[in-house]
């Protein structure tokens, strides 16, 4: 009976993890194949900054398939990507002085990360919002949806 004494602890543990701790961190892998690994991020007004960590998991350099993650209002996404290519490499495809961008991490390579924050409260409660990679031809792949939930 030892066990499932132990068995049960573990499982209230468990149970009572996501009620009391909601998740502030969120975290999206981009690969060599020019994809992240999630279409849709959930964002938690409950937080108060919420941090996104972009993971490159692959193994090309950043000059050849660097990733990025970008968030802005949907209908501002496809400008600042397209913004992003007249910054150029030296700026790592993105002019971070453009007010639409919400947050944005750095651009890295394979085997790097990057994480950024931001306070969900500065998004509208009814907006919608995308994330996206602005690394030159990535735009059309690489984006996705902020979800903003309770
Ligand atoms: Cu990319």
């Amino acid at each position: 009976m030892k066990f499932n004494r132990l068995a049960l602890t573990a499982l209230l543990a468990f149970a009572a993890t996501p009620a009391m701790a909601v998740e502030c961190a969120v975290e999206v892998e981009g690969n060599d194949m020019m994809q992240f690994n999630l279409k849709e991020i959930e964002i938690s007004k409950s937080c108060e900054d919420v941090t996104i960590t972009m993971k490159h998991v692959g193994n090309l350099p950043k000059a050849a398939m660097g990733h990025n993650l970008v968030i802005s209002k949907t209908a501002d996404a496809q400008a600042i990507a397209t913004a992003a290519a007249t910054a150029g490499a030296a700026n790592d495809y993105l002019d971070t002085t453009d007010e639409r961008i919400i947050a944005h991490t750095e651009m890295v390579g394979g085997g790097e990360s990057s994480s950024t924050s931001f306070k969900p409260a500065d998004l509208d409660a009814g907006g919608e919002y995308t994330f996206f990679c602005t690394f030159p031809g990535h735009f059309a792949l690489m984006k996705g949806t902020v979800k903003l939930v309770d």
